[in-house]
């Protein structure tokens, strides 16, 4: 089996074509594996991973902690909100001690830029960042560009928008750095006040007309307003953008031809999308759920083969 070109999975920027195409084919090993009766292989057997979020997260936790027991690693879960960082403790005397207590990997979320990183300079163990403030979010755009070659075939030459909060978006970052190192084709579409101003340096196409963008497509990948990471007001009001921006079952009809339809979560029903969008037949919102799992297992079983 081939190997990762890195220790750590701080992001996909840094890694190559051949590490996303290995992540794929392990990912597909393991996706039989969690089809089969028994779940579950002693891949990571005595091998113990801390999964330390700083912020609120379901799908990432939940996926990375049942890969991490699909591959009988021991592990242990941190989080902020009821932990020793609410008297005070830094960010590094928190993962130093954990990692104190013998652990091997650490999974970790974070709302500040750069935090995974900052941590990898200083800490032996592996890390995978799990989300880092407005930056990366690696794991969401392998399960996302996964799911199209699930889908599709393959990525390479696929036409894939991503429609929304681009600005305060990992989701958005990580995926058009992973989408272009396979090949596809990328469009942005959102208000011009939630695009980042340094978007063209990332040759991605940019279009403000949602419909249009939606003609020009095989994939909509549709974001949620990430109102949390807003600091000042970029449009009207909610309904506004759920008016101009929101994708609906009207707009999809009046195409000709069927589109993928995508979406990180969590969702806001009603307003980037509606419930007829997101839970028809050209949805593949769970399908990204199921293969988040298998993606993890993969990532932290060729990051374990580093070690
Ligand atoms: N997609 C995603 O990162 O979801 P959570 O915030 O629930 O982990």
């Amino acid at each position: 089996m081939a190997d990762l070109s890195v220790k750590h999975l701080l992001g996909i920027k840094n890694l190559t074509e051949q590490d996303l195409q290995t992540i794929f084919e392990t990912a597909d090993q393991f996706k039989a594996v969690i089809n089969r009766s028994i779940k579950k292989v002693p891949s990571l057997r005595d091998i113990t991973i801390a999964n330390v979020f700083f912020e609120n997260s379901t799908r990432t936790r939940l996926s990375f902690e049942l890969a991490e027991k699909r591959l009988s690693a021991d592990v242990i879960n941190f989080s902020s909100a009821s932990s020793s960082v609410k008297k005070g403790e830094t960010l590094l005397d928190t993962v130093k001690n954990i990692l104190s207590m013998k652990v091997d990997m650490v999974v970790m979320r974070h709302s500040s830029p750069g935090a995974p990183h900052f941590l990898a300079k200083h800490i032996d163990a592996n890390i995978v960042n799990a989300g880092d403030g407005t930056h990366e979010h690696p794991t969401q755009a392998l399960l996302d560009t996964y799911s199209i070659r699930e889908k599709h075939g393959e990525v390479g030459g696929k036409k894939v928008v991503i429609i929304g909060d681009i600005s305060h978006s990992r989701v958005a970052l990580s995926n058009i750095f992973a989408l272009q190192k396979l090949g596809a084709e990328v469009m942005i579409c959102g208000p011009v006040t939630l695009l980042p101003k340094y978007i063209s340096d990332l040759g991605v196409k940019v279009e403000l007309d949602v419909r249009k963008a939606l003609e020009w497509c095989d994939v909509a990948n549709i974001l949620r307003i990430q109102l949390e990471r807003q600091k000042t007001k970029n449009f009207p009001s909610l309904r506004e953008y759920s008016l101009y921006y929101g994708v609906n079952k009207k707009m999809l009809n009046a195409l000709d031809k069927e589109i993928t339809i995508m979406h990180p979560g969590p969702i806001n029903r009603g307003i980037e999308i509606t419930s007829d969008v997101a839970d028809s037949e050209h949805s593949i919102i769970l399908d990204q759920v199921e293969n988040g799992v298998a993606i993890r297992m993969a990532v932290l079983f060729l990051l374990a083969q580093k070690r």
